[in-house]
């Protein structure tokens, strides 16, 4: 165990180096993080629910012209947006690799008389061909992939969407990193977040600036164990975001400083792209 510790303290993971557990569905880690999404107050887990409605009616309006409207929720967490598409007439599928969070979406549409599919999947492994005429991936989620799962990601997309299909996603651009604190703290919780025993929480926030990558990492220490997890993410340049999606077969539309289609200025803590196959 005390190995376990100095090993992850004195390691300078290599980039896109994987947690030692599973993060997403984590049986306690879930349960806080579902609380998170569904706490809209804040940009937490999910973006405060002001921003998701002007995202969706933005959405809405970039669809217009687009006949069937099916489109693929990939990391639906909760079912947010989702069921708020569904609401604008979209016919909607969600994918979500936390159960809890799928389990929720699932009976949330249930009660609410919202006919939405929700798989509990990897969207990595996703097999859909000439089905859907939008995706969406929102929040960031493209970034936390390593990049060779980004091309991975990006094949599968291409593949799921219809001729003249639409992508929309954002992305952290370099604003991002004025607010990006690179530090270390050690704090103690008899229950909290990251375990329902009392743990300490070592975190580390680190840039790779060679390679433009944030990593949070968060050690856990419990009475009987220690698990790291590793939170990446990848800053984009609008060059460097456009490139990476026409390298993988995509046509760029236009790209704006947030999901609610804002302008683009290059001042904001993101960039969202609309592209086309
Ligand atoms: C930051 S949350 C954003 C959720 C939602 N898009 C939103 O903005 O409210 C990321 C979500 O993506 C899911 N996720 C991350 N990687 C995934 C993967 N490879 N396959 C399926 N779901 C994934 C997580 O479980 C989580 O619910």
């Amino acid at each position: 165990m005390n190995t376990k510790i100095i090993n992850y303290i004195k390691q300078q993971p290599p980039i896109y180096f994987k947690s030692s557990k599973a993060f997403w569905d984590d049986e306690h880690i879930s349960k806080s993080m579902l609380k998170a999404h569904l706490n809209t107050d804040t940009d937490g887990a999910s973006r405060k629910l002001d921003t998701i409605q002007k995202s969706v009616e933005w959405i809405y309006h970039c669809c217009q012209n687009v006949q069937n409207k099916k489109l693929l929720d990939l990391g639906c967490g909760a079912g947010i947006y989702s069921e708020l598409l569904y609401d604008k007439g979209f016919s909607v599928t969600g994918i979500d690799f936390s159960k809890r969070s799928i389990e929720y979406a699932q009976n949330h549409a249930k009660e609410t008389a919202r006919k939405i599919q929700y798989y509990y999947q990897d969207y990595l492994n996703i097999n859909y061909e000439n089905e859907f005429d939008i995706v969406i991936l929102i929040y960031c989620d493209f970034g936390v992939l390593s990049p060779q799962n980004r091309t991975i990601l990006l094949t599968k997309i291409k593949k799921a969407l219809k001729k003249d299909g639409i992508l929309i996603l954002d992305v952290f651009n370099s604003c991002y990193l004025n607010s990006f604190e690179i530090m270390q703290n050690i704090k103690y919780e008899k229950y909290g977040f990251w375990s329902a025993e009392p743990h300490i929480i070592i975190q580390r926030n680190q840039y790779y600036k060679k390679t433009k990558n944030t990593l949070e990492q968060y050690i856990i220490i419990t009475e009987n164990d220690c698990e790291c997890f590793n939170i990446w993410n990848q800053i984009y340049s609008p060059n460097t975001f456009t490139e990476e999606l026409k390298l993988a077969g995509f046509k760029i539309i236009d790209i704006y400083d947030d999901v609610k289609g804002t302008h683009f200025t290059g001042q904001s803590e993101t960039i969202c792209g609309i592209f086309k196959t």
